[in-house]
């Protein structure tokens, strides 16, 4: 079992007074390229990447079998009851969802523990949501595919908590395997799992957290989404995903330059996973600079801080850089020579104190794998 998930056992068995009967865990995701495409019916290509979150789940030794969630990281005990709007509205969301989906659910208890950096970007949120479905898919014997299961966790994120994200997070969360990106059609939400060998192409993943905290809900996220459907439906097409190059000439302003940077982002998908298959990642990487200036330029979602670490990617040598996720702060990604990660990290932050911003937190990422039950605990899968 991974620590997380150790943790999670140890705070299930120390606040409910029994082991767990089973233990799942779900990893947190960046995005390789396709930004802002999902929720038109487009192409993204994320990676999971080695933090995750846990959930031990059982049905508890003391005081009967009424549902009950804790955070080992927040050191909180809850009712599965009413949102409010904690942690917790994550797991309550999917025990809703899969209500609605029309999974009886009994009582179960459930403890959490994970390392995915909060607010930042990185899809805490699909982790927390892919861990509990996971969990509850097996402890109730449920059956459902992982496919399903994403979707289960996209409605607890819309409906419940209330955020109109896309499908991508929860995909990248259910569906990604170690050593691989995922690319998901996100109109016919087919996946296909493209093998991502950095270590052989002797690069590094570093991901930069520019501390500029950002909560979709109170950004331009749900204007962006808006302008894109205005957009579809002066075009006359349901979704972004079917437009083409040519239709932009039809286009002015705001619907214009969002439509002109979801058309050429799907484009880059499908180049970039040509890239990948053939190894080549200068052309890999050029495609990722070219998403982040469209994603600065055309939909306006960058901010400096993400702007100057792309920059200073592009000064280092950087295969490709771009910032990943929804924008508005958050997180950016580069790929450079290993052996360099520490040297191109140290220019960040000096570029970062040079211009008054909040210090950055690094990572190095691999591809890791998507969700799965820990082995050797419990009686599962049911
Ligand atoms: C957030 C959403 C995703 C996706 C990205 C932008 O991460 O949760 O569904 O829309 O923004 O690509």
């Amino acid at each position: 079992m991974r620590e997380t998930e150790h943790k999670a056992a140890r705070a299930y068995t120390d606040n409910f007074g029994e082991e767990p009967e089973l233990v799942a865990s779900a990893p947190g995701r960046v995005n390789l390229i396709g930004e802002h495409t999902d929720y038109n019916g487009g192409f993204v290509l994320p990676c999971a990447i080695d933090r995750r979150i846990a959930v031990a789940v059982g049905t508890g030794g003391r005081g009967g079998f009424e549902t009950r969630l804790y955070s080992a990281d927040f050191d909180e005990m809850r009712e599965i009851g009413e949102k409010d709007s904690s942690w917790a509205d994550y797991p309550r969301g999917v025990a809703w969802a899969m209500g609605e989906a029309g999974h009886e659910l009994g009582g179960f208890r459930a403890a959490f523990a994970g390392d995915v950096p909060l607010g930042s970007g990185l899809s805490s949120s699909a982790a927390i949501e892919a861990a509990m479905a996971l969990a509850l898919d097996a402890f109730f014997g449920l059956g459902v595919g992982r496919t399903d299961l994403a979707i289960i966790c996209q409605r607890a994120e819309n409906d419940f908590v209330g955020v109109g994200t896309g499908i991508m997070d929860q995909y990248a969360s259910l569906l990604c395997e170690a050593g691989a990106a995922l690319l998901v059609d996100c109109r016919s939400l087919e996946a296909r799992s493209v093998p991502l060998d950095l270590a052989a192409a002797g690069l590094a993943m570093v991901v930069c957290d520019t501390r500029v905290e950002r909560g979709l809900a109170d950004t331009g996220y749900d204007d962006r989404r808006a302008t894109c459907e205005r957009a579809a439906s002066i075009l006359g097409v349901e979704e972004l995903r079917e437009a083409t190059e040519g239709d932009l000439d039809l286009l002015s302003g705001a619907e214009l330059k969002r439509a002109r940077h979801v058309v050429s982002e799907n484009a880059r998908v499908l180049e970039a996973v040509e890239a990948l298959e053939n190894k080549d990642f200068d052309e890999f990487g050029r495609l990722m600079y070219a998403s982040h200036a469209s994603l600065r330029d055309d939909y306006e979602v960058s901010t400096p801080e993400l702007d100057t670490f792309v920059e200073t990617a592009q000064q280092h040598g950087a295969a490709g850089a771009r910032l990943t996720g929804a924008g508005f702060g958050g997180c950016a990604i580069a790929l450079v020579p290993e052996g360099e990660a520490a040297a191109f990290t140290n220019a960040c932050e000096r570029a970062f104190a040079e211009r008054g911003f909040e210090e950055p937190a690094f990572y190095e990422f691999v591809p890791a794998a998507g969700a799965e039950l820990a082995a050797g605990i419990g009686k599962q899968p049911r």
